[in-house]
């Protein structure tokens, strides 16, 4: 007996005798998981190994010379479904050979249950869709949410410059008042003097040269506030003492009104990269709220002090007022969108909240306020 049980050869103690292969043979056929069946060519069953009766539930007498108990189909590998009496649905692999047994033409099939690999598979199948699902409708969810956050921001957007637009009107109309009692005396004039008979062609003359130098000056006040309101595409490198002057020409007249002084102090050569009528809608924001505190809280010398240098390769601005400062329970909202302490003039609490996505998203810059003495400080690095 060699050491794993079997009978060998003695004199040739590597070989099997051709009695113990037979014995070989019958052992593994016996043992295999598999199902080895031999149908002769009219379908009948010539041989079952024991793995056949467990695997089609039916004992090797109920199957021996019988007809095949199964369609055998012409492919050589298929899957079969077999249902068995008191047992649920199989499935079978069946593999198909042209063979010889006892010298007449055979087929071997040799058969597997695939049950468990099937409804594990099927299993898996069914877990991969319900993933695919699932990443499906994560996926629609995140745009959704990404659509209403854009919406949103849209929203913000248009309330915001509505509200500043209500403002620039507001302005419009201060820029405007001078002008407009220039032309309502220049024409009071015309009539005075054609009823007091000092009309002549020379004082019409000058009277429409003078009228329409001021209807000019109106027109260029329009224009400069259309410019303000148009879209930048593209960043460019601006002057920020020319982009302050200018914000401060389209509010002047309401500063003037409220009696604001502003002190500005910034290097003629300081110059910043990004969108010069956005930074100004920002700077124009931050000088309002100053304007509103001073109003709140009638400060009797209001004044607003804009800065502006270089740190390393940013420019730096600060606008600082002295309206009292913000108070600490508040000052770590301000930033956030519809925040507002003005009950009074309606304030909707967009007008940080758009600087700060200006300055900061926009132009990759930082807008932060602090309180200093006597005031607020609002600080731009851009
Ligand atoms: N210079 C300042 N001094 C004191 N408080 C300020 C100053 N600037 C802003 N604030 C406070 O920050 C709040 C938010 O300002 P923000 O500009 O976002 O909104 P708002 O001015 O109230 O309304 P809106 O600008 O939309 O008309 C103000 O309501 C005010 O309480
Ligand atoms: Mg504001």
């Amino acid at each position: 007996m060699s050491d794993t049980g079997k009978p060998r050869n003695s004199s040739h103690p590597g070989l099997y005798t051709l009695q113990n292969c037979e014995e070989c043979f019958h052992n593994i056929i016996c043992r295999s998981a598999d199902g080895i069946l031999i149908i002769s060519a009219d379908g009948i069953v010539r041989f079952v190994n024991p793995a056949v009766e467990s695997i089609l539930c039916r004992s090797a007498a109920e199957m021996l010379d019988k007809p095949v108990c199964f369609p055998l189909g012409s492919e050589e590998k298929q899957e079969i479904l077999l249902n068995p009496p008191d047992q649920g649905s199989r499935v079978v692999e069946m593999c198909l050979t042209a063979t010889e047994w006892e010298g007449e033409p055979v087929r071997l099939a040799s058969l597997r249950d695939v049950t468990e690999r099937k409804r594990v598979e099927e299993q898996l199948r069914q877990k991969t869709a319900q993933l695919e699902e699932l990443n499906k409708t994560l996926l629609e969810k995140v745009q959704e949410e990404v659509d209403k956050n854009r919406e949103k921001d849209h929203l913000l957007i248009l309330q915001s410059r509505q509200a500043a637009m209500g403002e620039m009107i507001g302005n419009i109309a201060h820029q405007w008042r001078q002008p407009l009692t220039a032309i309502s005396l220049l024409v009071q004039d015309l009539g005075e003097c054609y009823v007091y008979g000092d009309f002549t062609k020379d004082y019409l003359d000058t009277t429409i040269r003078n009228a329409l130098k001021v209807i000019q000056h109106m027109s260029h006040t329009i224009d400069d506030f259309r410019n303000f309101f148009s879209r930048e595409k593209e960043k460019t490198a601006f002057s920020v003492g020319e982009v302050v002057t200018r914000s401060l020409s389209f509010i002047e007249s309401s500063l003037r009104f409220n009696n604001v002084a502003v002190e500005v102090d910034i290097d003629d050569n300081l110059l910043a990269f990004g969108f010069p009528n956005e930074f100004s809608q920002a700077l124009i924001n931050i000088i309002s709220n100053a304007k509103q505190a001073f109003r709140e809280r009638s400060i009797t010398e209001p004044l607003i002090r804009i800065q502006g240098g270089r740190e390393g390769k940013r420019a730096v601005i600060t606008i600082t007022d002295n309206a009292g400062g913000i108070s600490e329970q508040i000052i770590g909202k301000i930033f956030e969108p519809y925040f507002t302490t003005r009950q009074l003039e309606n304030g909707t609490g967009l007008g940080l909240y758009m600087s700060k996505t200006i300055i900061e998203k926009n132009m990759d810059g930082k807008l932060t306020a602090s309180n200093v003495e006597g005031g607020a400080c609002f600080r731009i690095v851009i």
